[in-house]
């Protein structure tokens, strides 16, 4: 049985994911966030006893223990990790000049959800990764988290906290390709957002379905480089990114 985590996979990409992975005959533990979303529940009941909902709050010690319970109760080993889960945050985008202000608790949610989140559930779940076969590690960054490419003034706590991860993502390398494991930065590219519903909110025309981005993913995700020594941010359309 081939079997991976996603967490943040209520809706959105995370969700298109689990589709993904279903279709490629996986087992699914999808991290579920939000209680007032029921498309996971519409797609474990479509999938009964391949997609399992798994209540997960990545910024949580003690849910990522009662995760690792749960996934424990159905299974003896992860084959791939996949980290989806944001904190994304509305309109009270921080900016250095104008009257907008930085608001440093916010700011440490943004850190603490996005960058310290995949790395408190890698270490957690460290033991099952270990038994997998795959050894997978795939990570959702984005395209603000280039320090090269960076043109932004505003909006610090989400553009730091993907830097941030960025920086977790290439010590977890240094620290774990040795002992087998390959890992994937991912550019998902600027995606409509799911609402409750299921359908896609438009705020611009540029903007590409989160299945369509989950799609392209894919063969990069279950794919295997002769070069997995190198770690790389990719995006949708298969450009490299300096990070
Ligand atoms: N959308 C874009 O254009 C874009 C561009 C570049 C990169 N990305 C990245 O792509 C990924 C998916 O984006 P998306 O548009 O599909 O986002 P999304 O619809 O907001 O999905 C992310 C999911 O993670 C959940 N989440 C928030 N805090 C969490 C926590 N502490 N623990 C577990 N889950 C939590 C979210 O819940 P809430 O909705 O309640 O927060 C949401 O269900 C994210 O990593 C995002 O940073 C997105």
């Amino acid at each position: 049985m081939k079997t991976v985590l996603i967490t943040g996979a209520d809706r959105g990409l995370g969700l298109a994911l689990a589709r993904e992975y279903l279709k490629l005959g996986y087992t699914v533990f999808a991290g579920r966030f939000l209680a007032d979303y029921a498309l996971l529940d519409d797609l474990a009941a479509e999938n009964p006893g391949r997609l399992f909902p798994v209540p997960l709050d990545v910024s949580d010690p003690r849910s990522i223990d009662s995760a690792y319970a749960e996934v424990s109760r159905h299974a003896d080993h992860l084959d791939v990790f996949v980290s989806d889960a944001a904190y994304m945050g509305g309109p009270e985008n921080s900016r250095i000049r104008g009257e907008e202000k930085i608001d440093p608790a916010l700011m440490c949610k943004s850190v603490r959800v996005n960058a310290l989140g995949p790395l408190l559930c890698v270490h957690r779940f460290l033991p099952m990764l270990q038994a997998g076969e795959e050894k997978r590690l795939c990570f959702i960054s984005s395209e603000v988290s280039s320090v090269a490419l960076m043109l932004r003034d505003g909006d610090f706590r989400y553009c730091m906290s993907k830097t941030a991860l960025n920086m977790a993502v290439r010590m977890m390398h240094n620290a774990l390709f040795p002992a087998g494991f390959t890992f994937r930065l991912y550019q998902p590219g600027w995606m409509r957002r799911q609402m409750p519903d299921g359908s896609l909110y438009n705020r611009d025309d540029r903007q590409i379905d989160p299945g369509f981005s989950a799609a392209r993913a894919m063969p990069v995700f279950t794919g295997r480089r002769a070069d997995e020594g190198r770690l790389e941010l990719v995006d949708y359309l298969g450009s490299v990114w300096p990070f």
